[in-house]
């Protein structure tokens, strides 16, 4: 009997949150029979991409290993279409998905286009309205949102904000979001907490957007270091992204404090331990104020704006900008005032339930005619 033809996927990522957020994807496709999977990466990051390839047992097929130190975002577009442009030459996949708002992730999709294979976006439809923040992520949804054929929405905001752009309904499904996937598997496997620093208050913190580099990112490590100096309990620990940019402040601003670990960044089980065991996180990671609410953590977010506002209007998260004293009293609020702490310590779970791959992979399967469309994500 001949066998059945299997839909040709290539997920494209290149960096540590793509490679978290796609793995549950990844997995979903791999286990069913439907599917013939080819990994491409660019590597827009190396070091921290390896660490979830391994963590997440993924073998690229293709590694176009396109990562300079101090790369320009022309940089990585322009290396990035020129891989990716050989690779669909010569596997002709019957579907390209990208995850996102990187670079890789927008270049996955426009040379996809100019193949004419269709294109599905993970985590589609998130906007602030304003294309500089965050920088370049919001255009790069936008490009995105524009040429994809099938949009997996987290939320039916994200969904509302892609019909307001033309999108037809018909090519949206509300999925949740795969990092919530990926949290739970990981929170499963977790150890108990760590009980060695009782007594002591941990603030996780990460920092390493591109509209943070330079001042803002002075005004936050300056505030950082008052913070610790101000609470004898807090201990800070902020695992530092790989950019060079990120590290040379860090250093020079807090890296002799004795309270404050600068620490290199952690795979994932650690990172998620980090967080399940933090009193508090400050961070401008798109990726951590979507995993924070699942584990009742509160997040104040070092940015002007975010697109990611479904946490913030249930109370768990706190969009509180860059500036050096806003920092401080808004941390220190949360470390003086037990109500404002325990108001935002609610477990929430806007983003996902877990199962967002599984509707990924049945809307894939409903695109090419193969299954009824999946049900819409909805919180409870
Ligand atoms: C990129 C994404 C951003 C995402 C972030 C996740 C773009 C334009 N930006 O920003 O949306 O939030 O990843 O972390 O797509 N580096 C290493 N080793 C690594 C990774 C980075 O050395 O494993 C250094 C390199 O010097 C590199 C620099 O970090 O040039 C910046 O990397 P890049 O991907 O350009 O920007 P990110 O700030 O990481
Ligand atoms: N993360 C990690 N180790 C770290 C920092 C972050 O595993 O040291 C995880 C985090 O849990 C989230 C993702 O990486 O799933 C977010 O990546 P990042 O903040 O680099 O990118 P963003 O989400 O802002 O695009």
């Amino acid at each position: 009997m001949a066998k059945p033809h299997r839909i040709k996927v290539m997920p494209i990522f290149g960096t540590r949150p793509e490679a978290i957020k796609m793995a549950p994807v990844v997995h979903a496709l791999s286990a069913d029979e439907n599917f013939e999977l080819i990994i491409t990466v660019t590597a827009q990051h190396r070091e921290m991409l390896d660490q979830f390839l391994r963590f997440f047992e993924m073998q690229p097929r293709y590694d176009l290993n396109i990562m300079r130190e101090g790369q320009t975002l022309a940089d990585i577009t322009s290396r990035a279409v020129e891989g990716i442009d050989k690779v669909l030459k010569d596997e002709k996949p019957d579907l390209v998905l990208v995850q996102g708002d990187t670079t890789t992730a927008f270049v996955g999709a426009l040379v996809a286009y100019y193949h004419k294979i269709p294109c599905g976006h993970i985590e589609a439809g998130l906007r602030t309205g304003d294309k500089f923040a965050p920088f370049p992520e919001e255009i790069n949804r936008k490009l995105i949102g524009a040429i994809a054929d099938l949009h997996f929405a987290p939320t039916l905001r994200a969904k509302q904000n892609l019909l307001r752009e033309g999108v037809p309904e018909r090519s949206i499904f509300v999925t949740g979001n795969t990092v919530v996937d990926a949290l739970l598997w990981t929170l499963q496997r977790l150890p108990e907490p760590n009980r060695t620093n009782e007594g002591q208050r941990m603030i996780l913190v990460t920092a390493h957007r591109r509209e943070n580099w330079g001042e803002p990112m002075e005004r936050i490590c300056k505030a950082l270091r008052r913070i610790a100096d101000k609470f004898p309990d807090v201990q800070i620990i902020f695992p530092m992204h790989k950019n060079p940019v990120v590290r040379e402040v860090a250093y020079r601003v807090m890296g002799d404090h004795d309270r404050i670990k600068l620490c290199e960044p952690p795979d994932y089980f650690e990172f998620v331990r980090l967080m399940r065991d933090a009193y508090l996180i400050v961070t401008d990671s798109g990726g951590v104020q979507e995993e924070a609410p699942t584990l009742g953590k509160p997040v104040l977010v070092l940015r002007e704006k975010t697109e990611r506002p479904e946490a913030v209007e249930a109370g768990v998260v706190k969009v509180i900008g860059t500036d050096e004293e806003k920092i401080i009293a808004e941390v220190s609020r949360l470390l003086s005032d037990e109500g404002a702490y325990r108001a935002m310590q609610r477990p929430v779970n806007p983003y996902g339930d877990g199962k967002a791959a599984l509707r990924i992979k049945q809307a894939i399967l409903h695109f090419f005619g193969k299954a009824e469309r999946p049900p819409d994500f909805a919180p409870q």
